[in-house]
């Protein structure tokens, strides 16, 4: 991961750019890094506010010999990655809210989206973009987010080194990615689950359709969040914005 490494000043979303290299037949590591994101994009349709020369955003094109139903899992892989790169560079320890947010307290510091390009014969390329807020000020966040959104700077009290900071988490992204081929998913749902925020934890999730409240006992295998209700059923999360209560 990294050997190709596009590196721009601006663009409207690295993953727009990644999309169309992986079209284009951009090899398995492929990554695209930018300064500046003018139509930075989140999860559930979502906006993502990426600053000028203050974060990390970028995407990493992966070309994993997996069936579809097993992308979800590289978003798990993922988070973990980063979370690893992120204790190693600047010695914090930020929990892993499901499935890939990565918070200090109730604050977001990192996003992770995870596209899939596919067709018949299976995935064609994985596009997981991360965003990481780094350096951002307070005032460097759009006021609609201030109280929900952190840096790594304001919870270190100290600038980061961002291109440190991208090196290692391509290499722990490297590192897991391939403990994933090689040994399937149970070493990293067990190191997920110790970063987790989540497990064991009171929480709403809001579904398109609905919302249930219970306790999130764990993940699956598939990285399927799974919900106990008070009424003792257990429910199957497969996607939903959670809160923890
Ligand atoms: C989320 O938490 O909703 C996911 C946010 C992902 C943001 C990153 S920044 C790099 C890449 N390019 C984008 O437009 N989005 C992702």
């Amino acid at each position: 991961i990294g050997n190709h490494i596009t590196h721009l000043e601006q663009c409207a979303s690295t993953q727009i750019v990644a999309h169309k290299l992986a079209q284009e037949g951009a090899a398995d590591g492929t990554v695209v890094i930018a300064e500046l994101q003018t139509e930075g994009r989140g999860r559930l349709m979502r906006k993502w506010d990426s600053a000028h020369g203050k974060g990390i955003w970028m995407s990493v094109i992966l070309r994993p010999d997996v069936p579809p139903h097993q992308a979800p899992q590289f978003t798990l892989v993922a988070a973990v990655a980063v979370v690893r790169a992120i204790q190693q560079v600047t010695g914090l320890e930020p929990m892993i809210k499901w499935p890939n947010d990565i918070l200090f307290g109730a604050k977001k510091a990192t996003g992770i989206l995870t596209e899939l390009q596919s067709d018949a014969d299976g995935i064609q390329a994985l596009i997981i973009g991360i965003g990481v807020n780094v350096n951002q000020q307070l005032d460097d966040f759009d006021a609609s987010v201030q109280d929900i959104a952190t840096s790594l700077s304001l919870e270190s009290g100290t600038i980061v080194n961002r291109r440190e900071l991208a090196q290692e988490i391509l290499r722990c992204l490297e590192r897991y990615t391939d403990m994933y081929i090689e040994h399937g998913f149970s070493p990293l749902k067990q190191l997920w689950e110790a970063h987790s925020a989540t497990i064991g934890k009171a929480v709403r999730a809001r579904m398109s359709k609905e919302t249930l409240e219970g306790i999130a006992e764990g993940i699956t295998e598939d990285g399927v969040l799974q919900l106990r209700t008070a009424d003792g059923k257990l429910h199957g999360i497969y996607s939903a914005d959670i809160e923890l209560k």
